[in-house]
Parts: structure tokens; C-alpha cells; sequence
């Protein structure tokens, strides 16, 4: 599996996103790894790929599971103010790019759980470091369940999939990184040009158009997702006709509720 430092070496044309790029066996969390590298002044781009995670961690305080076989990978990036709203589409949609190339039709979930068939594939977690209270950088941590069968874990059992699964075979991990890494790098220095990105972004999303419950800090909202705003807030129609922006929280679509 260090292979893939060697095939990302010769084989990456991106001319930042994971020109320096490190393998762990095993680490704890990559987006840690990542974190000290960034503030021993590691180059935007740097990226670290774990072959498994002790304690990865997902959003909303809670863990994710990174068995071998699976991506695990965090990149350093050092973004304009402007551009820090638009990291989780620009992410989201790299990762739906990666998997559209592999010929698998996946789908995003508000803000940028990717998902096949209803089930996860892929999460991301985005974390800031704020120095002199701008953003003085962002640790983008993608986990890609590639090469193991999601059957075999209980705790993901029932809500997730894996790539394998999907296409029927495995496939290398470092064909995935790859193609990773360039659309996150096409699609990053495409920032000054957000209704792009938006576009794409809510154009993939199957969120919208959905019945939704939507966990935003100890309350549970429920209502239509109705589209996405510019600052990549989602718009939820509530039963009442008001209309609820919701800047973080998790989605589920209500089971059973179609689409409007
Ligand atoms: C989520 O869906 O809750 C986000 C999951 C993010 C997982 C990735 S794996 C690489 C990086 N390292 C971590 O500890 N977490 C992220």
C-alpha cells in the first residue's frame, strides 16, 4: 500500500493538491497528522493518507470507522476568506467527480455526505485553524470506503457502502486518490467563480426536493429541503410555511416522503 505514495509521485498533475504527500500504515486520525504538519508550516496541498485510522473522527463529535481497504485522507489547504464557505462543495463535489469517473452514479447529502443507492460512501470533515481571527487554515479530511465489505461491521452495516460493493470488484486506492486530488484542485482554484461550484454542488444534491430531518445543535427540525442559498445554506420549507436557513446540522430524509 505505500505503492501509493510512489504512483501519486509519477502519475499526479496537479501542481499543489498532494505534490507532498505522506503514508501512515496506521495513525490515529490523519486530520491531526495534517494539523501539525500545517502548523510546522507544511505547503498548501500537503496531503496525509492513513491505511487505517484508529480514531477517525466524523462531524458532529462523532467517530469514523477506517478499516484497511478504505481512503483516509486529510489535505492541508490555506484558503482566502472568501473561498472558506465554499470548502464542503468544493469537496463534496470533488469526491462526487472521482466516483461519477468510476461510472457510479452517486448523490450528495447536504452539506457533503456522499451517498449510493441511500447508502454513505464517502464523509467529510472540514476543521479551521484561526489565527489573528481569519481562517489561517483548513484540514479537509475525506474517508472513502473503498476495498471492504460494509456487511462485515454492524455499526455501518445498514446505512453504508463501499466502492467495491458498488462496482462488484476492488479497485487500486491510489487510482481514487488521484482522481481525488485533481478535482479537488480544479474545483478549489475555481473559487472565484461560486455560482459554479453552487450550481454543480446543488445540481447533484438529493437532498433537495425532499421531506428532511434535520438535527441542528439539540433540536430536530423537519420540513421540505427546498434549495440551497448562495452561502451554501440550506433552505428548509417547515410545515407551518416559513421558511428555516440552517447553517450546520445533519440531514436524514424522512423515509417513505418521495419527492415534492
Ligand atoms: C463524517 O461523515 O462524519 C465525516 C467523516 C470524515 C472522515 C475522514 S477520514 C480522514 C480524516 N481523518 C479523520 O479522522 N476524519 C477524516
Amino acid at each position: 500500500m505505500t505503492d501509493i505514495i510512489g504512483y501519486l509521485k509519477s502519475n499526479l498533475t496537479t501542481s499543489f493538491i498532494g505534490k507532498e504527500v505522506h503514508y501512515l500504515a496506521i495513525a490515529s486520525s490523519t486530520q491531526d497528522i495534517a494539523r501539525e504538519m500545517a502548523d510546522r508550516g507544511a505547503p498548501e496541498g500537503t496531503a496525509v493518507i492513513a491505511g487505517m485510522q484508529r480514531s477517525g473522527r466524523g462531524r458532529l463529535g462523532r467517530s469514523w470507522l477506517s478499516p484497511e481497504g478504505g481512503l483516509a485522507t486529510s489535505i492541508i489547504l490555506r484558503p482566502a476568506m472568501s473561498a472558506v464557505p465554499l470548502l464542503p462543495a468544493i469537496s463534496a463535489l470533488a469526491v462526487f467527480r472521482a466516483i461519477k469517473h468510476l461510472g457510479i452514479k452517486a448523490g450528495i447529502k447536504w452539506p457533503n455526505d456522499i451517498l449510493i443507492g441511500g447508502r454513505k460512501v464517502c464523509g467529510i470533515l472540514i476543521e479551521h485553524t484561526m489565527v489573528n481571527g481569519i481562517v489561517g487554515y483548513s484540514i479537509i479530511g475525506i474517508g472513502i470506503n473503498i476495498n471492504f465489505d460494509t456487511v462485515l461491521y454492524p455499526e455501518i452495516a445498514a446505512s453504508a457502502t463501499s466502492l467495491s460493493v458498488e462496482l462488484g470488484h476492488e479497485l487500486p486506492v491510489e487510482h481514487v486518490a488521484l482522481r481525488l486530488y485533481t478535482e479537488l484542485e480544479d474545483l478549489y482554484l475555481l473559487s472565484e467563480n461560486p455560482e459554479v461550484i453552487l450550481d454543480e454542488w446543488a445540481a447533484n444534491m438529493i437532498t433537495i426536493g425532499s421531506r428532511v430531518k434535520v438535527q441542528s445543535g439539540n433540536r430536530d427540525i423537519e420540513g421540505i429541503a427546498e434549495a440551497i442559498n448562495r452561502s451554501g445554506h440550506l433552505l428548509l420549507r417547515r410545515d407551518d410555511g416559513t421558511v428555516q436557513e440552517i447553517v450546520a446540522g445533519d440531514v436524514s430524509i424522512v423515509p417513505d416522503s418521495g419527492k415534492k
